[in-house]
């Protein structure tokens, strides 16, 4: 038995030597030294022998057994490191080479603005206040001195909330709108009684009309001064410092007579284009972004009384200008593209937005 003992190990140790993969190690492992394997085999004589020659052939057979087992971690350790080393050599990684940057977006061109615009009259003591986008007619008109059923209100192609019974929500005061101007909120801020008020409210406004110059949803920033003295003067020294900051310095602003309900007197704000400097005449011919040197901008005046009063306030005592103008229209002049329609701003082509 000693003999076969021997053997075994012999030629175990010479298979384990020459096996390169861990599957087939394992499997020899089993061969050899599992409970029906080779080992065991050879020691179900041993009840045959005498009680010497088990004691020495146990021992031989404990030293066989660790003498395989000895080569067995001997042939893990082997493989193991043959294969990382093979691994290291597919799987190199140089560290020196710069990484691939993960793409990372930006903001909307129309947040980007309204960041910019809210920075702007911050610098001239403007507060940014924001006001509801979905509000009562009273604050959307009535309150702007447009009473009930006047034909002003036309300006404003309004979205009414529908209640039930398909019929227009109503409310205490009025029906409910989706607010086509951000004027609501003049009213709303003078009720909030803190004086003097330099607000600028930046909204979504709704309109019923979507054409290559106009989108059923907006923006609108609103800039509301009351004092007790508050001028025409001041109004377009306010347009001028934000034509200049948001456009550059070189431009100029004009006010041109017009007519709101709630400002008397009433503009319409121009500014000067960029592409003929204001001159409307590119290399001789007429401009064509703005045909005659400027562009219009939004609507601006002197707040009329009778807002002042819904306000809660006394015209004696206060008086105020306002302006309101559209946030992607003045992005979009700013650019110097002269985008055949805007309603590309809210089609999500990234070949658009990343532009900007
Ligand atoms: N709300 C007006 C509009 O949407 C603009 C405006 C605001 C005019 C403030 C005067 C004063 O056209």
């Amino acid at each position: 038995m000693i003999k076969k003992l021997q053997e075994l190990e012999t030629e175990c140790l010479k298979a384990f030597s020459s096996i390169s993969t861990s599957a087939e190690l394992e499997a020899s492992r089993v061969a050899y030294l599992g409970r029906k394997g080779r080992l065991a085999d050879i020691l179900a004589d041993l009840p045959k022998l005498s009680n010497d020659e088990k004691r020495s052939a146990g021992q031989k057979a404990n030293e066989v057994k660790s003498a395989i087992e000895g080569a067995f971690e001997a042939a893990v350790a082997r493989i193991d490191s043959a294969q990382s080393a093979k691994r290291a050599e597919k799987e190199w990684l140089d560290i020196s080479l710069p990484g691939s940057e993960p793409s990372v977006g930006h903001l909307h061109l129309t947040s980007q603005a309204i960041e910019e615009i809210s920075d702007i009259f911050s610098r001239l003591g403007f507060v940014r206040a924001r006001h509801p986008e979905v509000d009562w007619d009273y604050y959307a008109f009535e309150s702007l001195n447009m009473p009930k059923d006047h034909p002003a209100r036309d300006d404003w192609e309004t979205f009414f909330v529908e209640g039930e019974n398909n019929r227009v929500a109503e409310g205490e005061k009025g029906k409910i709108v989706l607010t086509p101007h951000t004027s609501n909120a003049q009213v709303r801020e003078m009720e909030k009684g803190q004086l003097p008020i330099r607000m600028i409210n930046i909204g979504k406004c709704y309109r019923r009309q979507s054409t290559a110059r106009h989108l059923t949803m907006f923006h609108q920033f609103e800039g509301l001064v009351i004092d007790k003295t508050a001028t025409v003067t001041e109004l377009k020294g306010v347009c001028d410092y934000f034509a200049k900051a948001f456009f550059g310095e070189g431009r100029v602003t004009r006010l041109r007579p017009y007519h709101f309900r709630f400002t008397e007197p009433s503009f319409e704000l121009d500014v000067s284009c960029a592409v003929c400097d204001g001159s409307g005449l590119v290399a001789g011919a007429k401009c064509k972004l703005c045909k005659g040197g400027w562009l219009e901008l939004g609507g601006a005046g002197m707040v009329h009384p009778n807002v002042l009063k819904a306000g809660g306030l006394n015209p004696k005592e206060y008086q105020g200008f306002a302006f309101g103008w559209g946030v992607e229209r003045t992005a979009m002049m700013r650019s110097g593209l002269n985008i055949d329609d805007i309603r590309i701003m809210y089609k999500n082509d990234l070949r658009f937005l990343q532009q900007f």
